[in-house]
């Protein structure tokens, strides 16, 4: 891309409803260049700018995985002006998509490690991604353990419901899925906040292991005691954050932390890195 601040024009292939109260959808779209496509490499834990003509730009996590070709996945929970619009547009509307951007989950450098995965609510569509990659035949067997927690209101409020079922089923991984409270009897997985849950399921740190953490405040909050309990170290948890921005490629400074920039030097960042900014993050 020569104007970074130009998006590639893309065609929504594919609109999905996720939760039984329709606020979140997931969006499959299709680049019209094929070039473009080359040009958008992106890794899990990165994100990208959503642009739709005359109404707004907002950045939203990459759900999809780079190994899933031709089309780039986006979950998007309706909450303002941007995503309104967007959970109105229909399957064959043209917009853009800018980017990708961001560092991402640094995978590359966790090989050999045991994996500790913790999502809460809607901060779980970068995880997919993350799930995806990882348990690609020719990936897998390139880390340890992977055991994922996963925790959302109640049922109806998961994402993915096909994937999780089939995650549950597959060699390879452990899920932990759980839900603040569930009516249904015969409801097959835990119910209960999910650092509770991670305090139960989530296993011991052996000193080769990394907890990726995304999730609501509250969520990261109450998670952090836990994961020190079970023996991660600050500089073993890597945590995704989602500050307001506006360029998203570190020209404006409305989203800086710190000495860094969220949306250039993040969002992925250590809990020991943050641990040293200022003020809450
Ligand atoms: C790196 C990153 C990744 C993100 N990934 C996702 C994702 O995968 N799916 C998703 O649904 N959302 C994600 N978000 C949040 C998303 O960008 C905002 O929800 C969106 O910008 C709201 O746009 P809007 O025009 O609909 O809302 P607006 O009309 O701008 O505002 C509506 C409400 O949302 C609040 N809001 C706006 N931006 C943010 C923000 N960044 N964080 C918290 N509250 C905000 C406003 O204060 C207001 O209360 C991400 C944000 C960042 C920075
Ligand atoms: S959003 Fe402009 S510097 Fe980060």
């Amino acid at each position: 891309m020569n104007n970074p601040y130009e998006p590639y024009p893309v065609t929504i292939k594919e609109i999905k409803t996720e939760t039984a109260d329709r606020s979140l959808k997931t969006f499959t779209f299709a680049f019209i260049h094929q070039a473009d496509e080359a040009a958008f490499s992106y890794r899990s834990g990165q994100f990208a700018m959503l642009s739709v003509p005359r109404v707004g730009e907002i950045p939203i996590g990459i759900a999809s995985a780079s190994s899933e070709k031709g089309i780039v996945k986006f979950t998007v929970f309706k909450t303002g002006k941007v995503t309104t619009f967007l959970h109105n547009m229909k399957q064959g509307d043209v917009m853009g998509i800018r980017g990708p951007m961001g560092n991402g989950f640094p995978l590359e450098q966790m090989t050999k490690k045991n994996l500790l995965i913790i999502g809460g609510g809607f901060a779980f569509t970068t995880l997919r991604s993350t799930i995806i990659t990882l348990m690609q035949p020719d990936v897998r067997d390139q880390y340890g353990t992977i055991d994922v927690v996963y925790g959302a209101r109640n049922p109806g409020m998961l994402l993915y419901q096909d994937e999780l079922d089939q995650w549950c089923r597959q060699p390879g991984i452990n899920m932990h899925i759980t839900v603040d409270e569930t009516d249904d009897p015969d409801w097959p997985h835990h119910t209960g906040f999910v650092p509770a849950v991670a305090g139960e399921c989530a296993p011991e740190s052996t000193g080769n292991s990394v907890a990726i953490v995304c999730g609501p405040p509250v969520m990261i909050k109450f998670t952090r005691p836990v994961l020190a309990d079970l023996g991660y170290g600050d500089e073993n948890i890597l945590m995704s954050l989602e500050n307001r921005m506006k360029c998203g490629i570190g020209m404006c400074g409305r989203c800086n932390i710190g000495q860094e920039l969220v949306c250039r030097d993040g969002p992925v960042f250590t809990l020991a890195y943050l641990n040293k900014t200022p003020g809450e993050f």
